[in-house]
């Protein structure tokens, strides 16, 4: 960890037009799902954040040969399979990227060795674990199923497992584990999570068949079926739009227009609960790019109030709870969040963090174990406090967020994490007028 901080400063309204870097989830899938196909696999618009590029570099390691070409355009060419890692693989800080990737490792007859970054060897990884022991992989290592730990996997058996929490990354790395397994998968979410490996899966030619019953959505792959290479394209990541939206939302005169953010109905929560708030949110010009839904969304500032956001949405805003309690900070009223325990298992437990660092900011909140109630006043908070993020990303755009629209600056703590999903966060934020410096 570094000294170096940022501070966001207030007083300047956000103008202008960006575009939102490539989705972080779509971005690790297509990497993976390239280097287990046949053939190559173009992409465009990948994130090029360090969790994404540590999948690359994974990718890599189990065989596939992965090069960037230009500006957010990889080529994955894949092997058909993974083949035996010679070295341990780090994803850094990335949960995705590791419970993704031990997930389709486990279909493969071999060993692999992973590890990550502090924040990632406190995470729980038993959730992947548990299912993919039941199919048949082994693993030994730290107590609580903690990174480092080595997976062994190959012949795995059939499951029908019913998720324990609303969690797409489990969900995926039972599928991808299930692509090997003799007789296939069947998943079940009592609460849908994001669709993207589904959805992926289908457009490199695998078969998934998805049934909505009263009871949970039933998510079915049959095993044996190949992988082929294809092209993949990105679009913005409605988790990092929803930055600069806020911030314009909260920011007096500003008016900005965020292009090609994905708005798949299992992510854009955030949108529809900002628009529940009274926010002046436009969505222009919907279209589809690589089977998601895709529009341009313009934030002028807007009066809020607070809302009770339904439990059941958050599996499809989970990560923008964070920036959401900060535009519930500048809202005249109450603004409920339930339902959100999945946010204390995150990079870091963000009900605490946002809980103290709101409060340092002299706003008025509650934490409960699976919760946050933000008591609005409808004006701008103090401000004026250092931020501990404990290296999490979304910890530190959230209180810089803040920081624009407070009374007086807002600082945070290790703010080079923030490359991990939004490299060009700074840069995006300045050129629409944010002041944010060391
Ligand atoms: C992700 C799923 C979510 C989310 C994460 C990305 C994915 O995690 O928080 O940032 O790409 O599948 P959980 O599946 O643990 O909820």
């Amino acid at each position: 960890m570094t000294d170096a901080a940022l501070t966001a400063r207030p007083g300047h309204a956000l103008v202008g037009r960006a575009r939102a870097p490539g989705d972080k989830s779509m971005s690790h899938r297509a990497l993976l799902l390239g280097a287990l196909a046949k053939g190559v696999t173009e992409i465009e618009g990948l994130l090029e954040g360090e969790d994404v590029l540590n999948t690359a570099k994974a990718m890599r390691g189990f065989g596939a040969t992965v090069d960037q070409l230009g500006e957010g355009r990889w080529r994955v060419e894949g092997q058909g399979g993974f083949s035996e890692p010679s070295d341990v693989i780090d994803c850094g800080n990335a949960g995705t990227g590791v419970r993704l990737i031990m997930g389709a490792a486990a279909g493969f007859d071999l060993s692999a060795t992973f590890t990550g970054d502090a924040s990632l060897r406190g995470r729980p990884m038993g959730r992947v674990l548990t299912p993919l022991g039941l199919m048949g992989a082994i693993w030994m290592g730290r107590s609580g199923g903690r990174l480092p730990l080595t997976l062994k996997g190959g012949n795995l058996k059939s499951i029908v497992y019913r998720l324990p929490m609303a969690s797409a990354q489990v969900k995926s790395a039972v599928l991808l584990a299930g692509l090997h397994a003799e007789g296939g998968v069947e998943v079940q979410e009592p609460e849908p999570t994001r669709d993207h490996t589904e959805r992926m899966l289908r457009a490199f030619g695998v078969t998934v068949d998805v049934t909505d019953t009263p009871d949970a959505r039933i998510v079915r792959l049959d095993a044996g079926q190949s992988l082929t290479g294809t092209k993949v394209r990105a679009p913005g990541d409605p988790s990092s739009a929803a930055f600069p939206i806020v911030a314009a939302l909260i920011t007096p005169g500003s008016r900005v227009t965020i292009e090609g953010v994905m708005l798949n109905p299992l992510r854009a929560g955030i949108f529809t609960t900002l628009q529940e708030m009274g926010a002046d949110l436009t969505i222009e010009n919907l279209r589809e790019e690589s089977g998601e839904p895709v529009g341009d969304l313009t934030a002028c500032y807007s009066a809020l109030k607070g809302v009770e956001v339904p439990a059941e949405r958050a599996p499809a805003m989970i990560d923008e709870y964070p920036i959401l309690a900060v535009a519930a900070a500048f809202a005249t009223g109450t603004t409920i969040m339930r339902g959100i325990g999945e946010m204390r298992v995150k990079e870091s437990d963000r009900i605490a963090l946002m809980a103290n660092g709101l409060k340092a900011c002299g706003v008025d909140i509650e934490e409960e174990p699976e919760g946050m109630i933000v008591h609005g006043s409808g004006q701008a908070p103090k401000g004026g406090a250092r931020i501990t993020t404990k290296g999490d990303h979304r910890i530190a755009m959230s209180h810089l967020v803040l920081g624009l629209a407070a009374q007086t600056a807002v600082t945070v703590d290790e703010p080079e994490m923030i490359a991990t999903s939004f490299p060009t966060f700074h840069s995006l934020m300045a050129d629409l007028g944010a002041d944010i410096s060391a």
